[in-house]
Formats: structure tokens, C-alpha cells, sequence
């Protein structure tokens, strides 16, 4: 059975640019996959706790903890949460742009997935992933661009999450984006329209 997983990171909910931008991506794999089973994993606005101290020590440690090996504290929604990410054969994240990167929420749930000697492992070349890799799509919202011609701000956010999803095994990584939500309905309605234009050609095309 297929499984999308969507990862809600706004604290708006199902009201956020993000969260519509990422139901439109999962409206377009359930057309492939009508019968897939659909994941709705909300983090945004601090659903989510931050990791505490012991997960924070057993995760600099050489060895693992007791806390770790009983899947004590943070230990408990790290293990539910990596499972959801491992039984998934999509993922979508939905995500807005918080201070040119992503929002804390969608920090705090990275913490708990990007776990050494679960997710990721140290060998003698570095880290090596453990995951196996699935597409993924980041479904981002900012009031601002950041992309392309128009784009007048840093972006952290694409790099950072290419580069920690990486990390654990993910490289399949398609953005979409609806940049530019605070500059007045004109600007909002054509980023929209980008958007769904740039999801049309991407899931039309051949090879999605
Ligand atoms: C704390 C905070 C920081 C923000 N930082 C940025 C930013 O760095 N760049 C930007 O373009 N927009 C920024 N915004 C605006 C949001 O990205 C924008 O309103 C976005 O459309 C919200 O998406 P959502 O509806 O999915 O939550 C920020 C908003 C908040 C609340």
C-alpha cells in the first residue's frame, strides 16, 4: 500500500499558503495513486516539543544511552516520527520561510528524525545515511521572493533542507514554492499561478 506522508510546518495550519500549496502536490499523487494511504503529521506552531536533554547528551555520546535503548523522552516521538518517515513512499513537507530558512517547528521535527545511529551513522568516510531514498516535495511559502529574477533575500532554507535530508538519505528532493504572499493580491495571485503552473509541467512530464 502506498503511503504519502504530508509534514504540516505553519502555524497557521490548514489556513497557511503551505499547507494549500502542499495539498495541491498530494492532490496530484493521489490522481497516480487513488488508493494510497494519506499521513497528515502537523508540527507547525509548537505541536512539537523541542528535543530535551537527555536525547540532546545520548546523541553526542560514542555509545548509546539507557534513555536511548528504552526509547525514553524525545526518544519516544523520535522513534514514532522516523517510523512514519520510513514507511513512507512520498513525502511532502509543507513549509513556510521563517528568517530566510525554515521554521523552528520544522527545526524541532528535523531533530528528531536526523538521529545518529537510527537515521544516520558515523563511519570512517564520514556520515552514511540509513535511509532509503523516496521523493519528497517541499511545498514553501514566504512573503518574499527568494528564487529566480525577482529574488531580493538569502535562502537558506533550499540548501539547508537539501543538505540535512541528504544526510539521513534523502536526495529526491522537488521544490515548490509560492513566493512574494505579502506583496498585495496581484503579486499573491500570480505567484499562485506559478505555482500551479510549474505543478502542472512537473507532473505532466514523462519522467514524474
Ligand atoms: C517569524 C516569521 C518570519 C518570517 N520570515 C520571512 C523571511 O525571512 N522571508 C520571507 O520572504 N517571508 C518571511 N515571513 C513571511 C512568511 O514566509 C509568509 O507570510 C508566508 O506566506 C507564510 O506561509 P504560511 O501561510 O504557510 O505560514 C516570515 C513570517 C514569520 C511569521
Amino acid at each position: 500500500m502506498t503511503r504519502i506522508l504530508h509534514v504540516s510546518c505553519s502555524p497557521r495550519g490548514q489556513a497557511a499558503e503551505s499547507y494549500s500549496l502542499a495539498q495541491k502536490i498530494i492532490g496530484f499523487l493521489l490522481e497516480r495513486e487513488p488508493a494510497a494511504i494519506l499521513i497528515n503529521r502537523f508540527v507547525g506552531g509548537g505541536v512539537l516539543s523541542h528535543i530535551d536533554g537527555s536525547y540532546a547528551t545520548a546523541l553526542g555520546a560514542a555509545e548509546p544511552s539507557a534513555a536511548e535503548m528504552a526509547g525514553e523522552g524525545s526518544f519516544g516521538p523520535s522513534e514514532e516520527l522516523i517510523a512514519e518517515l520510513e514507511n513512507a513512499d512520498f513525502v511532502v513537507i509543507g513549509t513556510p520561510m521563517h528568517n530566510f530558512t525554515v521554521p523552528s517547528a520544522l527545526k524541532a521535527w528535523i531533530d528528531h528524525i536526523a538521529r545518529v545511529r537510527r537515521t544516520f551513522k558515523f563511519n570512517t568516510a564520514g556520515k552514511a545515511a540509513t535511509l532509503r531514498d523516496r521523493p519528497v516535495f517541499v511545498a514553501v511559502s514566504s512573503g518574499a521572493s527568494f528564487s529566480g529574477k525577482r529574488a531580493h533575500q538569502p535562502d537558506f532554507l533550499t540548501p539547508y533542507l537539501k543538505a540535512v535530508l541528504g544526510m539521513i538519505g534523502l536526495h529526491e528532493l522537488t521544490f515548490f514554492s509560492v513566493e512574494g504572499t505579502t506583496q498585495g493580491p496581484l503579486a499573491l495571485a500570480e505567484a499562485r499561478a506559478r505555482a500551479d503552473q510549474a505543478l502542472q509541467e512537473y507532473f505532466s512530464s514523462p519522467g514524474a
